[in-house]
């Protein structure tokens, strides 16, 4: 997305990239829509891909190859142990992350897992700007306590601050000086974060929380799965990475960390993930438990196909075009619906437009799922699969009782060089009329809760007979349209 100028003064952003191999879509008409999500049990990650138009579900795994890296998934050396595609991608963590050491992962949860079990022990501390599903349930599950403390900003879901996803170096130093270093495992920077509507960090906050780190003998950790989202928003949001090479924004982020690992799935345009480590001590620790959970060291449970293609998609990540594609459609999707009055997170994030169900729905109590309604809602008007982030997210409490969410979004993900701009603006169109019709939307309750991570398998049913009515509404005005 370059800098086009319009005769007509519009705003559209441009692509850099054309289309070469497409996969077919179908939108099927709204009434076999609305049978696909009674049977997916309103939940969207229970939808056949097939009964989907567009999937906005995540930008998991799901972006949009480029023909270098498809290229390089051909020259791949198959071998066990010792495989010279390992050796690519090691060189290119290296050159990129600028750590000497590389465990690869099947996928980020995996570097999460290992970590954990590694540094997490009953009744310490992980403190964090915001968790992520997974990262948190690893800490949980080796018996340690999340604390966020993200800025109290970073929650308004409006604002036009550019680093939403800060944490509160205070709070840190705080919090040391009452807990005591001992019993923090480790301190994680989310760069940028996902749950709280792809908001970014700056480089000035990473150094200084690391640095705060450094002082106490802390672990420092980076989760990169959106780091490219993230440098983006460094070099047009912050004035001292204004003139910096994106390369060079991503070593002055990374330095300061002692761990840095991401989900390939994302960073990297493939399907992966890994460790990045510095000491040596610290490595050898680790990478004990990749054989055991992953596979051997020179592949760690991926393929040598997408070990290839994560080595040239992580190349790729230094290209401003290519990761401006992402934030820009998303500014555009997000710009376009607060146009139309739609509530949505501001300032515009990476990885996707966050709609705030608590707003669009404001007529729903947060026990009766806003953002689990509005996903389905969605899906139901426009055969778009958005995602829950919000109460249904949450994991009960020990007790039983159920924590509310500090915030209710319908996550649209933007997979990156995937959609169209048409495509883009026909989601905001049906958003725009399902909004006009928000009081129809009713809630949702649970009929099977799983206990971990309930949000991926859980089923729900609607409160009222809401959804046929949505149907009917949608008939009445949009005639025989899919
Ligand atoms: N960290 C962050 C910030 C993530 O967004 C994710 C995944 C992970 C870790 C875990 O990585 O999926 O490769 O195991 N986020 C996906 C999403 C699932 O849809 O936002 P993974």
């Amino acid at each position: 997305m370059s800098n086009v100028k319009f005769y007509g003064g519009e705003q559209y952003p441009v692509e850099m990239h054309k289309v070469r191999i497409i996969q077919k879509l179908t939108l099927l008409p709204i009434e076999d829509r609305l049978k696909a999500m009674e049977a997916a049990g309103h939940n969207t990650f229970l939808l056949q891909n097939a009964d989907v138009f567009l999937d906005m579900l995540t930008d998991s795994g799901v972006n949009a190859m480029s023909q270098e890296q498809q290229a390089a998934m051909f020259r791949a050396d198959d071998a066990y142990a010792g495989s010279a595609t390992f050796t690519r991608l090691h060189e290119k963590v290296s050159e990129i992350f600028g750590t000497p050491y590389f465990l690869p992962t099947h996928q980020g949860r995996a570097a999460e897992n290992i970590l954990s079990s590694v540094l997490v022990r009953p009744g310490t501390y992980v403190p964090m700007n915001y968790h992520f599903t997974t990262s948190k349930a690893h800490v949980v599950a080796n018996g340690g306590e999340v604390l966020e403390l993200i800025k109290p900003e970073g929650l308004e879901v409006t604002s036009d601050l550019p680093f939403k996803g800060d944490l509160d170096v205070d709070a840190l130093r705080q919090l040391i000086a009452e807990k005591g270093a001992d019993a923090i495992a480790y301190v994680r920077i989310e760069a940028g974060t996902n749950l709280i509507g792809g908001q970014p960090v700056s480089l000035s906050n990473m150094e200084e929380v690391c640095e705060v780190c450094r002082t106490h003998g802390i672990p420092s950790v980076m989760d990169a799965s959106l780091i490219a989202d993230n440098l983006y928003f460094a070099k047009v949001r912050e004035p001292r990475c204004a003139d910096l090479e994106i390369g060079a924004i991503m070593r002055a982020m990374c330095d300061p960390f002692d761990i840095i690992y991401f989900s390939a799935r994302k960073v990297g345009f493939g399907r992966g993930g890994g460790i990045c480590v510095r000491d040596t001590a610290m490595y050898q620790k680790l990478r004990e438990l990749v054989p055991l959970y992953e596979g051997f060291l020179t592949y760690g449970g991926m393929s040598v196909r997408e070990m290839e293609a994560i080595t040239v998609g992580l190349d790729e990540t230094l290209d401003f075009d290519m990761i401006n594609q992402g934030p820009i459609f998303i500014d555009y999707m997000v710009r376009e619906l607060e146009r139309r009055g739609v509530p949505v997170v501001t300032p515009p994030g990476g990885l996707g437009a966050h709609v705030d169900a608590r707003r669009f729905l404001d007529h729903l109590p947060q026990t009766e799922y806003p953002a689990a309604a509005l996903a389905s809602a969605v899906f139901v008007a426009s055969g778009v699969r958005g995602m829950e982030r919000g109460t249904m997210s949450e994991q009960r409490n020990a007790d039983g009782s159920e924590p509310m969410a500090h915030m209710e979004l319908v996550r649209l993900a933007m997979p990156r060089r995937v959609f169209t701009l048409s495509q883009v603006n026909y989601a905001i169109d049906r958003l725009d009329w399902l909004y006009q019709n928000r009081r129809i939307i009713g809630g949702l309750k649970f009929v099977e809760e799983p206990e971990i991570l309930r949000f991926f398998f859980g089923r729900l049913a609607p409160l009222t007979d809401w959804p046929n009515q949505l149907v009917a509404k949608f008939r009445a005005d949009f005639g025989d349209s899919l």
